[in-house]
């Protein structure tokens, strides 16, 4: 490789700059604090875990697994890969730590990077973040479902978030989803030449994944296919009945879509997932559902489970398209030091306003006053704190409001009071 080459970010990951990143600090303070209120507690999984951890938990046939993950063999051989979403590790934590035995339910919630090689657009990256959240043990109760989603609504709505819609669907269980996807897979095997060459496969993999196919020619035929609410065994008719019946009491709106199936294989019963307005074709800022059998499936006890995971990307970009993101943070004041002299004044000024907690900033080298304001103007200083020698020795600095120009003095000490105000 030539030496000159310039590196650049891979494709589909990127650099998150200030200004922006104090929004993601804002959402990421407010998801720590609204979830506690709910009774979370946060878990830091691993950024990489055995291949087979996902394989199994996701399943085989998605696409997640067999084209998205990257996957690479260590130094022993071992296939990991870096996680692709972390319901699996979460719920590989729970067995690992015999959970279990802890006072159930177990609320746990997660925020990090995911990784998936999908074809990167506007709002779908490679590297990409979610905030999410797994209740695990206890019981099924349909009150469990609609808590979690009502804790996502209460975050967005803490956010300013507006617009968001929420879709809502049972897929049923091992006992009535089997008879629902062979019931499918006739239909569609009837009307498979219509189809697209992705769906025809599915028909064979994954009859269900064509639900939610987008191909406009395809729209039609899905919408004559048998839907799952009238297949539904008693006992999850029941729970999704309860399931609305409970949302409805905490006020959240939903909008039944039988459509809505999900891209990962350890669903059962509740599925649902909540649109944001901004984000263009990608605009699925939550997904999440139940999924009662996979911590068995992964070796532990029978254990119930339930959770989502909001695109942090996503909800970021959602914001600022509605104009809810903080303006840019400028300083508080600036410390326009003239003169060798004043400079250890300037730096015990710096250090006095930082440990009162304003943002400061302090040039490193002396400028002319001029050049000291228009520098503090470009950085949105809100005062100019003015040094000069003059000042320094009578005790009487000058502080500049940059806004409208006016300049009063001030000792050391009335300083900080004024400015506390
Ligand atoms: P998911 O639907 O695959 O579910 O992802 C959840 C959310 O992550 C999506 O709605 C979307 O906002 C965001 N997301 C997914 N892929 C990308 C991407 N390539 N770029 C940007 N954002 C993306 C899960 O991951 C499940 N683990 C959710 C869950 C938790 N279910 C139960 N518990």
């Amino acid at each position: 490789m030539a030496t000159n080459t310039k590196f650049q970010a891979i494709r589909g990951t990127r650099d998150l700059l200030p200004p922006e990143t104090a929004l993601w600090n804002r959402v990421e303070q407010t998801a720590h604090a609204v979830f506690s209120t709910y009774g979370f507690g946060e878990i830091r999984v691993p950024i990489f875990e055995q291949t087979d951890l996902f394989a199994r938990s996701i399943g085989f046939d998605t696409d997640v697994v067999s084209k998205e993950m990257y996957s690479f063999a260590d130094r022993d051989e071992t296939s990991v890969s870096l996680r692709p979403e972390a319901t699996a590790s979460v719920c590989r934590a729970y067995i690992e730590h015999g959970m279990h035995a802890l006072p159930a339910p177990v609320k746990l919630y997660y925020l990090g990077p995911m990784f998936r090689r999908e074809r990167p657009q506007k709002g779908r990256y490679r590297q990409f973040y979610q905030i999410g959240a797994e209740v695990l043990g206890g019981s099924d109760a349909p009150a469990i479902d609609a808590e979690v989603i009502e804790m996502v609504m209460a975050f967005f709505a803490k956010l300013g978030l507006e617009g968001a819609k929420l879709d809502l669907n049972s897929i049923g269980c091992r006992d009535c989803r089997p008879k629902y996807v062979e019931l499918l897979r006739a239909e569609l095997s009837k009307v498979k030449e219509k189809l697209g060459p992705d769906s025809q496969r599915r028909i064979e993999t994954n009859p269900l994944r064509v639900l939610d196919s987008k191909l406009e020619s395809e729209q039609g035929i899905i919408a004559t296919l048998p839907r799952i609410a009238a297949h539904l065994c008693d006992p999850c008719a029941a729970h999704y009945t309860a399931v609305k019946h409970n949302l409805v009491l905490r006020g959240v709106a939903y909008h039944e879509n039988w459509r809505l199936v999900r891209g990962l294989d350890y669903y059962m019963r509740t599925t649902f997932e909540i649109i944001a307005p901004g984000l263009g074709s990608q605009n699925a800022v939550c997904g999440g559902g139940r999924y009662d059998g996979l911590v068995e499936l992964l070796g532990g006890h029978p254990t119930k489970g339930i959770g989502f995971a909001i695109g942090e990307d996503r909800l970021i970009l959602s914001l600022q398209e509605s104009g809810k993101a903080p303006a840019a943070h400028g300083r508080d004041v600036y410390i326009a030091w003239m003169g060798e002299k004043t400079y250890p004044t300037a730096v015990r000024a710096a250090r006095a306003l930082r440990g009162a907690g304003f943002a400061v900033e302090l040039p490193a080298v002396e400028q002319k006053f001029g050049k000291a304001l228009g520098h503090a103007d470009k950085l949105g200083a809100r005062y100019a704190l003015i040094l000069g020698e003059d000042e320094v020795a009578s005790g009487q600095w000058t502080l500049k409001t940059l806004a409208d120009g006016t300049q009063a003095k001030f000792t050391e000490a009335e300083l900080l009071q004024y400015l506390r105000r």
